[in-house]
């Protein structure tokens, strides 16, 4: 039995700090439960005949994001870019307009129109091709995080960030702060699903809600945890020793053993978004999870044994990972389509106002040509929440315009 101590600070406004308050919540009696996660065995079989592309880097590679067609991968050593089909280091532009370093990447997450990135020297935001300070840096005493998460875009975004046993949340303008002096290892990954925010250490799962300011282990045997990802339907999936680990948005828990016997395949990377569904690494490849995730499904087999440090998936179908010092992208999907996904999600809802007859300006937003030459005005519409007028889009329905909007707009 754990107690959970944990301490919570709040500020209004980011430059005033509000007294400490401790609570110590699950005291002696409080926060046990059984081991009653259910599992689900089976070993997918993976595909040999899936392409790769592979990139070598000097450096070691242990984190990677995505945003429209470019790439941020987190090294030992500096935040690289794929540029020319080759890995090279972002310049950094320091406030003097001298180069300056940040040292080694800790994490990155994609937001809107940017990479935040968490390093040896502080936050970086990408601009262009390059690395500018963050203006985050003067909320934080200690701006080197393990983990980041960024959800939401706009002023409903959500920024998590954390330290070894220290949370912190930036939304609405305001900054939460949670001690957590009860966990068993170390951070090494948050996410927040619209509710409560997960956050895995390297030994264990726990859930946050910030309202409550109650903090919940899992009671489940994981081993190894090596991070966790949240989807925009607030799924999500946590990459461990035990397995794929799934927690539905109503908080039903779900371990797929990926294995025919009582021994767990360990998975050590999971991604999941709105184009590729759940993708996890294994030491021997890439599976996801059927429709109704009842069970895993084989994407790639690697040649060989390889440890995956961190995934991601892009718009064009490729997922990406990180393994050692290389970087590899395969094709396990297809490119995000005006036919597939754009047009049903403008149908459902959009056309009710811009069909003849509606309360909009008339124009066919079935029609692949009438959409592509109104895109950027979509998208400027979209991205200040003004359309639909009358109720807020879905942050899966902006995610699905935003991709295919930057990956080629496919038709
Ligand atoms: C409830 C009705 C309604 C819905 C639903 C709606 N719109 Fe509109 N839309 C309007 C009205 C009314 C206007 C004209 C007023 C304005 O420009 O704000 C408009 C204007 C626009 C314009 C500018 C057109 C121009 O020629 O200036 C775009 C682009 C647009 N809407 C896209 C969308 C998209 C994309 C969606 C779905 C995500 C959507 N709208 C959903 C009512 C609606």
């Amino acid at each position: 039995m754990v107690g959970t101590g944990l301490a919570m600070t709040t500020s209004m406004n980011r430059s005033q700090h509000a007294s400490l308050a401790a609570l110590v919540l699950c005291m002696s009696s409080g926060c046990t439960s059984s081991d009653s996660i259910p599992r689900i065995s089976g070993a997918p079989s993976l595909p040999s005949d899936v392409s790769s592309l592979r990139y070598k880097s000097d450096y070691t590679l242990s984190g990677l994001t995505t945003i429209g067609d470019g790439m941020i991968v987190a090294s030992d050593e500096a935040a690289l870019w794929l540029n020319d089909s080759s890995l090279s280091p972002l310049l950094v532009r320091a406030d003097t307009g001298e180069a300056a370093a940040t040292g080694a990447v800790h994490s990155v997450t994609a937001r809107a129109y940017d990479v935040l990135i968490s390093s040896d020297q502080g936050l970086y935001e990408t601009y262009d091709d390059q690395l500018l300070r963050s203006p985050l840096n003067e909320d934080f005493s200690e701006p080197s995080f393990h983990a980041l998460h960024s959800s939401g875009q706009g002023s409903q975004e959500q920024l998590w960030a954390a330290t070894a046993n220290r949370v912190y949340r930036i939304a609405d303008g305001s900054l939460t702060q949670w001690t957590l002096d009860s966990l068993q290892g170390e951070i090494v990954s948050i996410g927040f699903t619209g509710t409560i925010a997960l956050i895995a250490t390297s030994e264990a799962l726990y859930e946050l809600d910030p309202t409550l300011a109650d903090l919940t282990p899992i009671e489940a045997e994981l081993g190894t945890v090596y991070g966790l990802s949240v989807g925009n339907d607030g799924g999500a999936y946590v990459a461990s020793d035990a397995g794929l680990v799934s927690r539905t948005s109503d908080g039903e828990y779900r371990i797929y053993t990926l294995s025919d016997d009582e021994h767990a395949e360990p998975v050590t990377a999971v991604h999941v978004d709105t184009s590729v569904g759940v993708i996890a690494a294994t030491n021997s490849g890439l599976i996801t999870l059927d429709e109704q995730n009842s069970s895993p499904v084989g994407l790639a087999a690697f040649e060989g044994s390889q440890q995956v440090s961190a995934l991601n998936a892009d718009d064009d179908g490729y997922a990406w990972l990180t393994h050692g010092q290389s970087l590899q992208g395969w094709l396990v999907g297809t490119a995000t389509s005006f036919d597939q996904d754009v047009s049903p999600m403008l149908e459902a809802e959009c056309t009710r106002c811009h069909d003849e007859g509606g309360t909009g300006p008339t124009f066919d937003l079935r029609d692949y040509d009438v959409v592509q030459a109104r895109a950027i005005d979509i998208m400027t519409r979209l991205d200040a929440q003004q359309m639909p007028p009358d109720e807020s889009l879905d942050n899966s329905d902006y995610e699905i315009f935003r991709r295919w909007y930057r990956s080629g707009q496919n038709p």
